[in-house]
């Protein structure tokens, strides 16, 4: 980045702060009318990056003066969406007719919608058309513009640079942004972890996917903010951080001073008080015997890695575009494994990609039991319009209904093996929060990802724990504090 540009993001920040005053006092002035906090709820589908946005979303939100809430007749909602897979949009689209109802009784409630969905033309216009009760719609690349929308949303002046307004609904759509603001307000949602992008976008067009295009092309942080903000997310309690980004091993690539992934992570690695690092998500086609040497040498980055495979078959993988072939994953993988035997691998495998036969799901099955995963999220296709692979021939429904159904009992048979392979040691456990079923218990991490619950209480959340992991539940651990 440019030093203009950096100076160009200051003054951006700047100028939203200034909106979050504005907004201090419209929310104040809401409050005393009303006699009551004035809510708000942030909801996010999708992934980690999400969530990430989602705490920036929250951040600003607080920063106003609202008052977080857990449910979603909030006074304002907000859904940070994804579009990744058909059904993630389809549940969107089933849940705004329940905020609708939530307006009906709470008229002033304002009903916000942002994130990969609406990066898209057709689902704005859908919006517009069937939701025309929705407030504020806006993307992913001008989430920083949150302040200053929410201003126009609440005054009703209108600003043409900014968004058009479209019924009732104002509308801020930007198809890229070379902007990156780094300190505006966040609300993490657990005190003793993060998330922290590293990069956003993705260049790799893999021909069944939407994130290139919702996301933007790919942009670096600068290491030395990436650092600082470490710094102080450590400072403020954090102990875990994983390093986000859709593509973390072709991080810092086309920086002014490009710098590898590997050598992001010996820096990370300096600081003080951090206890783990953890990074998502890992391409294979760039995943370096640097990163390899860097892992197995650490202290804090965690037994773990996301390596999706996507699919067995070297025919299919080149029509997706992912540029490795089936004996080049397994080389990968098996190296790693040698490198770092206690190491768990985790993947993403796709089933019914167009044209896919028996015969390439039996190379899928054939990799996984090669590997032996120790969990994969396993997925049918979806059809995203405007990509490539959208054009292409599509399979029959229930073969790939048949195909899914092989991979998932393969995926259970490795994952079961390879989870038991700790049991009777002890191990150190990153304590989450208490059980969602049993109050007596508490669930906690172990570096290579895996869950144990175990009998504690709630004043060791945060801490990292000597666990012994007793009994195999098949994904997860009981166990008992050493
Ligand atoms: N950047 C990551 C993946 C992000 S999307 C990577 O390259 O590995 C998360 C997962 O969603 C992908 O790994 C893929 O398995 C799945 N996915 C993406 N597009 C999909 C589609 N059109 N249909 C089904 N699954 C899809
Ligand atoms: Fe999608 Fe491929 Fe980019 Fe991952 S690397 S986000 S699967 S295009
Ligand atoms: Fe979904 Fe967007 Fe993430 S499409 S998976 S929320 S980058």
């Amino acid at each position: 980045m440019s030093q203009f540009e950096s100076r160009d993001n200051i003054e951006e920040e700047n100028r939203q702060y200034k909106y979050i005053e504005l907004l201090k006092d419209i929310v104040g002035k809401l409050k005393n009318e009303l006699g009551r906090d004035i809510t708000a709820h942030v909801e996010t589908f999708g992934c980690q990056m999400n969530a990430r946005d989602s705490e920036k979303l929250l951040g600003v939100l607080l920063a106003c003066g609202f008052t977080s809430i857990d449910e979603e007749d909030a006074d304002i909602t907000v859904y940070n969406t994804c579009s990744v897979r058909d059904n993630a949009n389809q549940r969107v689209y089933g849940r705004i007719g329940k905020l609708h109802s939530y307006k009906k009784v709470n008229k002033d409630m304002k009903i916000v919608l942002c994130g990969c969905m609406t990066q898209e033309e057709s689902v704005i216009d859908k919006i517009c058309q069937s939701y025309s009760f929705v407030d504020l719609i806006f993307g992913t690349h001008n989430l920083y513009k949150f302040a200053e929308l929410l201003y126009y949303m609440y005054t009703g002046e209108s600003n043409d640079e900014l968004f058009v307004k479209r019924g009732k609904t104002i509308v801020s759509r930007w198809d890229s942004t070379t902007t990156i603001c780094e300190k505006l307000p966040t609300k993490r949602k657990y005190a003793y972890k993060s998330g922290v992008n590293i990069m956003f976008g993705c260049n790799n067009f893999c021909t069944y996917c939407i994130v290139p295009y919702v996301r933007g092309r790919e942009r670096s942080r600068e290491a030395d903010e990436i650092i600082e903000e470490i710094k102080a997310l450590v400072n403020d309690g954090c102990i875990e951080i994983m390093l986000l980004g859709q593509n973390v091993n072709s991080y810092g690539k086309n920086l002014d001073n490009p710098i590898t992934f590997a050598e992001l992570l010996r820096r990370v690695e300096e600081i003080d008080g951090l206890e783990r690092i953890r990074f998502m998500t890992s391409h294979p086609k760039d995943l370096s015997d640097e990163l390899i040497e860097v892992m197995k040498n650490s202290k804090k980055i965690c037994r773990h890695i996301h390596l999706p495979l996507q699919s067995g078959s070297s025919r299919i993988l080149k029509a997706m575009n992912r540029v490795y072939n089936k004996e080049e994953y397994l080389d990968l993988a098996l190296k790693i494994r040698r490198e770092i035997p206690d190491i768990a691998i985790t993947t993403d495998i796709i089933v019914g990609f167009p044209g896919e036969t028996k015969e390439d799901v039996d190379d899928t099955i054939d990799v996984i039991k090669k590997v032996q995963f120790d969990n994969a999220f396993t997925f049918i296709y979806s059809i995203r319009t405007g990509t490539k692979a959208a054009t292409m021939p599509q399979c029959d429904e229930s073969f790939v209904k048949e195909q899914f159904d092989r991979v998932l009992q393969c995926v259970q048979e490795t994952a079961r093996d390879r989870v038991k392979l700790v049991e009777g040691q002890t191990l150190p456990a990153l304590v989450e929060e208490v059980n969602e079923q049993d109050e007596s218990l508490m669930t906690g991490r172990l570096s290579n990802n895996t869950i144990v619950h175990f009998k504690g209480d709630k004043s060791l959340i945060g801490k990292i724990v000597n666990v012994k992991c007793k009994e195999c539940k098949g994904f997860y651990y009981l166990g008992e504090i050493e």
